[in-house]
């Protein structure tokens, strides 16, 4: 791929372009934030790690839009991002405002790109950036079941004690504390988990799941995870700049999979060339569906909350 912009040199935002210019996923790669200098210093920073790393992807940053021009992928990492305490819902009538104004700019810059949404709450972000490109749903979708699944991979790992190169774990459901782990779609090695784990601990590993990101932001106080959220999300570009076809949960936009319609969550995806080609719609048992249906209410209801704050109500 030619071009990669980053929307936002936050935590999220660096350690994305870090990783993205480290695999040399395009030739060049443009980080873009509102604050003066901030990008452009991050840029230069990692192009300057290029001769240690040995790639040679262009970074450039800065403020104004134009520099995304013609991308053919376009990550937004932009928003304010969760102080402790705060959930990722309440940063939903402000970071929508962001993520509008960023989807805009891609449609007068690089109307071609597919648009990978980053900032939270990231199910409701994801659909509105949908909503405002008016594009077909493969070219828009967002982070959290990558992201989601990895963590819960590394706590299968830590609690059978076997190798986390052979665990493979599942996430649905809203990227928020009614998220859905699947532990029945999770191995090790093909194997179902509850070869290894007892309930108890197949429980442990599903609420530590579902609270994974609060609990990083407890610990560093001051921002939220990064590098997990960056590798994820290089994986996500990984699939597409390659035409991977690869299995991924993604946020996407639904369109009667799952029961569901005018919303967006995370669901395992087909992601390639063409960014989300494929939802997959798994068969869920009753308890699976009834916390999947849970957690799409709870992204139904900050929907409604936004329609709300902008109706003035
Ligand atoms: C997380 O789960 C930042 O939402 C992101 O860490």
């Amino acid at each position: 791929m030619d071009k990669i912009t980053i929307v936002g040199a936050g935590r999220v935002g660096e350690s994305t372009a870090q990783i993205l210019a480290q695999q040399e996923m395009c030739r060049e790669l443009v980080l873009l934030d509102v604050r003066e200098g901030i990008a452009e210093g991050v840029a230069l920073d990692i192009q300057e790690t290029a001769p240690l790393f040995r790639f040679d992807t262009r970074v450039s940053g800065g403020t104004a839009p134009e520099a995304a021009a013609g991308s053919g992928l376009v990550v937004i990492t932009a928003g304010l991002p969760r102080k402790p305490g705060m959930s990722r819902s309440d940063l939903l009538d402000t970071n929508a405002a962001i993520v509008r104004g960023v989807v805009d700019d891609v449609l007068r810059l690089a109307p071609q790109a597919i648009i990978v949404v980053v900032s939270n709450p990231v199910d409701i972000m994801t659909y509105e950036a949908w909503r405002r490109t008016g594009w077909e749903r493969s070219r828009v979708f967002g982070l959290s079941g990558v992201l989601d699944a990895a963590r819960m991979a590394h706590f299968i790992a830590r609690e059978s004690g076997i190798s986390v190169k052979d665990v493979t774990a599942m996430v649905l459901g809203g990227h928020g504390d009614s998220m859905v782990p699947m532990p029945r779609f999770s191995t090790i090695h093909g194997i179902p988990i509850e070869h290894f784990l007892s309930p108890e601990a197949i429980e442990r590993i599903t609420t530590r799941t579902r609270h994974g990101g609060a609990e990083i932001l407890a610990l560093k106080k001051t921002s939220s995870a990064n590098d997990s959220p960056a590798a994820a999300i290089a994986a996500m570009v990984d699939a597409v700049v390659y035409d991977r076809k690869r299995v991924l949960p993604c946020v996407a936009v639904l369109d009667g999979e799952y029961g569901l319609g005018d919303v967006a969550m995370g669901v395992p995806c087909v992601v390639g060339r063409g960014g989300m080609e494929r939802v997959i719609a798994l068969p869920l048992t009753e308890a699976e569906s009834r916390s999947f249906s849970g957690s799409a209410q709870a992204v139904q209801a900050d929907l409604v909350r936004l329609r709300a704050a902008e109706s003035g109500d």
